[in-house]
């Protein structure tokens, strides 16, 4: 539904943003791993847990949308763009610190995963052994659950902060929620850092970690495919896998646009290059349809689709 007064609300909501950097129509496929989305009518950076809570509170304040954009993997931006604010944590959400001889770690939402994955690794915590090779911002990679059936990083959670319109506050693990590809957070609220914790850690040489490490990731390099994309785009039903039902309807190669099931994995929708959010849609939902109807499985959307498809 189109919001007439939105523009005047988003006006009053920047203006309560002064000294932080804000982005008008700044085109989000610069900004996402699928290299596809419209324009965000205002991308704000937020460095310190202090200046979420002021983005938080602003959108509350003027009843304005918030989006946070997080590292851009996983996502499919509509071709129309995202209405309202749209956040991306920088600055000092980007630290992560090594605790107590390596047993913790600190870090903020805007820090990579993969630099994360590196320290866990280097602290001989086993699980960082199955996030090798994911994208993304830590952020996101808590809201997803993100990992591989060796290792999720929900499980090593013991509280995560994040920024609400009341404020910060913090949350421990078992309230997080955390399933397959899942979390549980409340709506409105932003993640900004997590503290984590691997009893483990140690348990195995760090040389041993990383070889098992690489190892995958070369398993990895070997089936999945190397152009642009959002990562897997269903998850895997219970007790199948997207990819083999995918491509047991005959889709690898099927293309609409600049959007087609990779030759590689089944499971992945590649842009050549000029892929629309449009074409990725009409090929994803063309293989729902037909896995349903060979197979009675409704496939579940890994990849978020946010903002205004058209
Ligand atoms: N398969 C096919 N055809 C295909 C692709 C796969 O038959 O075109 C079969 C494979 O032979 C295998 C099974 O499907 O028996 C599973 O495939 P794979 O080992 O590639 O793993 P996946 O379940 O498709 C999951 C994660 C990936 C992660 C890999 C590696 C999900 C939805 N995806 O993929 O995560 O990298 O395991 O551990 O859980 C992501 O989430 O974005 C992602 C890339």
């Amino acid at each position: 539904m189109s919001d007439a007064l939105l523009p005047e609300r988003l006006d009053a909501a920047c203006g309560d943003l002064g000294g932080l950097h804000l982005r008008r129509d700044e085109p989000l496929a610069a900004h996402t791993t699928f290299g596809i989305g419209g324009p965000a009518d205002v991308l704000v950076e937020a460095g310190t847990d202090d200046d979420v809570v002021r983005v938080v509170q602003a959108a509350a304040r003027h009843r304005v949308p918030l989006f946070v954009l997080g590292g851009g993997s996983n996502l499919l931006v509509g071709d129309g763009g995202i209405r309202g604010l749209t956040l991306t944590l920088s600055g000092a959400l980007a630290e992560l610190r090594v605790l107590d001889d390596g047993l913790r770690i600190d870090v903020g939402a805007a820090s990579t995963f993969p630099r994360l994955t590196q320290a866990a690794l280097a602290q001989g915590w086993p699980p960082a052994v199955g996030w090798f090779g994911t994208p993304g911002q830590v952020g996101g990679a808590l809201v997803m659950n993100a990992g591989t059936r060796q290792g999720e990083v929900g499980e090593v959670v013991v509280e995560v902060r994040m920024a609400g319109a009341g404020g910060l506050e913090r949350r421990g693990r078992a309230a997080c929620g955390f399933g397959y590809r899942s979390s549980a957070f409340p709506l409105g609220v932003v993640l900004t850092g997590a503290l984590l914790q691997c009893d483990s850690h140690k348990s195995k040489e760090v040389e041993t970690l990383t070889a098992m490490a690489h190892e995958q990731l070369n398993r990895r390099r070997a089936t999945q495919p190397k152009q642009r994309s959002a990562g897997s785009i269903f998850k895997n039903p219970p007790g199948d896998y997207a990819g083999r039902l995918i491509e047991a309807v005959g889709l690898k190669g099927y293309a609409v646009g600049g959007a087609g099931i990779s030759d590689v994995h089944a499971n992945f929708i590649v842009n050549s290059g000029a892929a629309t959010a449009r074409d990725v849609v009409q090929v994803a939902e063309h293989a729902r349809a037909l896995v349903k109807e060979r197979f009675g499985i409704e496939l579940e959307w890994e990849v978020r689709r946010v903002g205004v498809h058209r």
